[in-house]
């Protein structure tokens, strides 16, 4: 059957200290990964950090400065580009425009003289669910159709390896999730190996088993999706991946079983393990949604941590949830996601308010907050929730 046949073919990607420089510019420092075969791995990281030059050195489309390529345990490095069994779908999907859907996706199996195109063609368009369209004209079709014809282009060639660098990126919002979810059920319904790059950490979490976040050419932490949100080890996954509330300040007491900090005159306490340095000066954090509001000053108990009072300086309702950011004394900015159980915002502007969250729920990162971060240094909760709204709104307006 198809499906096994494709599982069978999925195949291992290592890179093995991949470096890659550009005249003037090294894009990557020093690259080290390996794909299991049969994942969804994601790359994910800003703009510019180096994603597509990955792709493009897998594909055989540059050349590493230095490291090697494996696929399937075979090293590829010296192998040229059309010899490599990979394939990429790009954001931009040119498909050609005077040849029907079926014959887009049959020709690279035609030119190569390959059995059987159109039979195997109609394969493709099947797993894609287009196949009641195959005598259609690209243009015929919508953008997310078009963008299933080239991803149906890419897996007829039966690659162990498919490379898709942004390729949701083109589609407005509600297309892109909804091609998300399917991308996802392909990939398990063919279990080929597929390496996705992408900026939108909400495109990454969703799809893929395995998530690298990366960061000016080097990966700052990998792992599930899930385990990199709630256990993000430096400021940058931190923000990047969600956002969250980070306190910077000197280990002032430890047990076996938690560390506490002291920051803006306020004492933290983060659980030994899930802290990663545990003394001198460290930055700790917690996620917005684990934070609770309090209008009036509840009991400490040992369990919670507890800030306060502070003073709310902006709510915005999104309709499941309310967004507060809270002014607190010698703290800076705290940032609160409270899920509209009840109806609307519960406090408004200018309430004095105190918040608390599980002990269990903070982590503390690895960065020397003595070195510079990666954001800038005036870079408080607070404008970089600015920023992402903001680039929110540019990647609504470029769609
Ligand atoms: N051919 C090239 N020559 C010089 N610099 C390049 C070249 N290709 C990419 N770069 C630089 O390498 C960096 C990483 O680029 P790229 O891999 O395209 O990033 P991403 O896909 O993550 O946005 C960028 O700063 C880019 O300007
Ligand atoms: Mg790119």
């Amino acid at each position: 059957m198809v499906v096994r046949e494709f599982a069978e073919r999925g195949a291992d990607l290592e890179l093995v200290g991949i470096q890659k420089r550009f005249p003037g510019f090294t894009a990557i420092e020093s690259l080290d990964l390996t794909i299991p075969a049969g994942s969804f791995f994601a790359l994910l990281g800003p703009s510019g950090c180096g994603k597509t030059t990955t792709l493009r050195l897998v594909a055989g489309l540059e050349e590493p400065t230095q490291g090697r390529i494996l696929i399937g345990g075979k090293d590829v490095t010296a192998t040229k580009s059309h010899q490599r069994p990979v394939n990429t779908v790009f954001q931009s999907y040119a498909l050609f425009p005077h040849m029907t859907v079926l014959e887009n996706v049959a020709f690279g199996l035609k030119r190569r003289r390959i059995g059987d195109p159109l039979g195997k063609a109609h394969e493709a368009l099947r797993l894609v669910e287009l196949d009641h369209l195959a005598q259609r004209r690209p243009q015929q079709l919508s953008g997310g159709q078009q963008q299933r014809v080239a991803l149906a282009r890419a897996i007829v060639n039966r690659p162990a390896l498919l490379l898709l660098d942004e390729p949701l990126g083109a589609l407005d919002l509600k297309l892109r999730r909804q091609m998300q979810l399917e991308l996802k059920s392909i990939q398990e319904e063919v279990g080929l190996t597929f390496l996705h790059v992408t900026h939108d950490q909400e495109e990454a979490m969703t799809m893929a088993d395995t998530v690298a976040v990366m960061n000016k050419g080097a990966i700052e932490q990998m792992g599930a999706p899930e385990v990199l949100y709630e256990l993000p080890r430096t400021t940058f996954v931190a923000n990047f991946l969600g956002q969250s509330n980070l306190f910077t300040g000197a280990v002032v007491a430890t047990t076996g079983a938690a560390i506490t900090v002291e920051a803006g005159g306020s004492r933290i306490v983060v659980p030994t393990a899930r802290a990663q340095r545990h003394q001198g000066e460290v930055t700790v954090g917690v996620r917005p949604e684990k934070v609770v509001l309090h209008l009036e000053e509840p009991t400490a108990t040992p369990d919670r941590n507890l800030l306060g009072p502070g003073r709310i300086i902006d709510v915005s309702f999104s309709g499941v949830s309310t967004q507060y950011i809270i002014e607190t004394p010698g703290l800076g900015t705290v940032l609160v996601f409270a899920q509209n159980v009840g109806m609307g915002p519960a406090a408004a502007v200018g309430d004095e308010v105190w918040v608390s969250w599980d002990v269990e729920h903070g982590f503390g990162l690895d960065d020397d907050p003595a070195e510079a971060g990666r954001f800038p240094a005036d870079a408080s909760t607070r404008s970089i929730a600015v920023q992402q709204r903001e680039a929110l709104v540019t990647e609504l307006e470029e769609n």
